[in-house]
């Protein structure tokens, strides 16, 4: 039962965290276009800037932004800020309740590194935060040299990419650099715009003039979290897409869908400018092509069959016990069946004993069941191998090998 209420829980946490995404997003693609979009003011005021007009929801309205200020400030400003910080805590909430609450099912593969679980939720915790100081320190360093400042924040999304998935299981590695990037927007908001405004607005209230720096600091931090909003949610979406995140260079993989990401979201800035910079879709277009060519599974020649009674020994170390039945044998119903309950049995059965229900509903406990979710279990050990998780019930190759002869004959 109280599977149930976790779950259920999770589920509404996940829907906030989406829903608070899609706002905050939003808001910042739409200040983003109404920034780049305004055009001289028709009847100058003091301190006028700029001016828009749009019609939506059958009106008409005019936007203006004043710079520094206008010369009174409205009492009733609105600051944008809740929507990113509920994204931020909702998705560390989902991030400390499945995978710090499960480091050894969810954080570590110990093909990719053998880190203890504890270990693991540290490594990922000071991933988010070194993220977050390095790019801060970069920002005072290279200050307004935006060139080269954009450089090396991608060589710092770069390092990042190789240093998760060195770390990480596929899955987690993908989401914490997601989550790397989520903070890192964040903390711009919570540590540097927000304070900034209300820096400005104090010098405002009190006769001053605001310091400029303050104004340019935020701009330029808001800049960065465009770019960064089309890799993150890719990153975030990338748990649905297990061909990338068990890639062998899975950190390659995840560099380049990023790199094609922010070239398309620089595309549509300049657009809202009037520019209108093809070549940018097109090299997002072309690293996309790239990257899925690199996916593509290639043809493999199908493995020997094993001679019978060749002792099985797995391609893991760890992975020693080879009491199974004969999984060189014939590949039937029975013979899976029983290599399923011990390998998933812990968390695809009526009862598992590792989770309160069966993971993803699917339970793994009669023949009939089996051949239901043939081509997903195929999908998952022996096409994908992520399942089991991390590995950790030791499946081995050969088991491997047998679900997909059991597979093939079927099919
Ligand atoms: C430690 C627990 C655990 C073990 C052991 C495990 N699984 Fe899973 N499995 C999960 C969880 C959790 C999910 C749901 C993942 C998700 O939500 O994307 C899952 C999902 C799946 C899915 C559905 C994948 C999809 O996205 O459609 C299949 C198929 C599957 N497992 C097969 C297996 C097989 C076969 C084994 C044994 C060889 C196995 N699993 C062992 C936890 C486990």
């Amino acid at each position: 039962m109280a599977g149930f209420w976790i779950d259920a829980g999770t589920f509404l946490l996940r829907w906030l965290h989406v829903v608070a995404a899609i706002a905050w997003i939003g808001e910042s693609f739409y200040f983003v276009a109404l920034d780049r979009g305004l055009k001289a003011p028709r009847h100058p005021l003091p301190g006028l800037a700029g001016e828009s007009w749009s019609v939506h929801g059958g009106g008409f309205y005019h936007k203006q932004k004043y710079l520094p200020a206008p010369a009174q400030l409205p009492d009733d400003l609105h600051w944008s800020k809740w929507k990113s910080y509920t994204t931020w805590l909702s998705g560390f909430a989902l991030l400390a309740i499945v995978y710090f609450a499960s480091p050894a099912v969810w954080l570590v593969d110990p093909r990719v590194a053998a880190l203890s679980p504890t270990l693991a939720v540290f490594a990922a915790l000071a991933l988010l935060l070194g993220a977050w100081c390095v790019y801060h320190v970069l920002c005072h360093l290279i200050g307004f040299r935006d060139r080269m400042l954009g450089g090396l924040v991608g060589a710092l999304v770069l390092a990042l990419c190789l240093i998760a998935t060195s770390l990480f299981a596929g899955r987690a590695a993908f989401l914490l650099v997601g989550a790397a990037l989520a903070t890192i927007m964040s903390a711009n908001v919570f540590f540097v715009i927000i304070p900034g405004q209300k820096r400005m607005v104090a010098a405002l209230e009190k006769g001053e003039t605001p310091n400029p720096l303050d104004g340019a600091r935020g701009k330029q931090r808001s800049v960065h979290n465009t770019y960064f909003t089309l890799p993150v949610v890719f990153a975030m979406l990338s748990t649905h897409y297990a061909a990338a995140w068990s890639h062998p260079h899975s950190g390659w993989i995840l560099a380049l869908f990023m790199a094609a990401a922010a070239a398309i979201r620089q595309f549509f800035v300049l657009w809202h400018s009037g520019r209108r910079a093809w070549w940018l879709p097109a090299t997002g277009v072309a690293l996309l092509a790239a990257t899925f060519a690199w996916l593509a599974p290639k043809a493999v020649e199908a493995p020997a069959p094993s001679a019978p009674n060749t002792i099985v020994v797995a391609d893991d170390p760890a992975a020693t016990d080879i009491t199974m039945p004969s999984v060189t044998g014939p590949a039937d119903d029975a013979t899976v069946l029983a290599v399923l309950a011990e390998r998933c049995g812990a968390c695809h059965a009526a009862q598992p004993s590792l989770l309160g229900f069966p993971a993803k509903g699917m339970i793994f406990d009669s023949a009939e069941q089996i051949r239901t979710h043939a081509a997903s279990i195929h999908q998952q050990t022996v096409v994908l191998k992520i399942m089991p998780p991390g590995n950790m019930t030791r499946m081995t190759e050969a088991e491997r090998e047998l679900v997909a002869r059991w597979f093939d004959q079927q099919h």
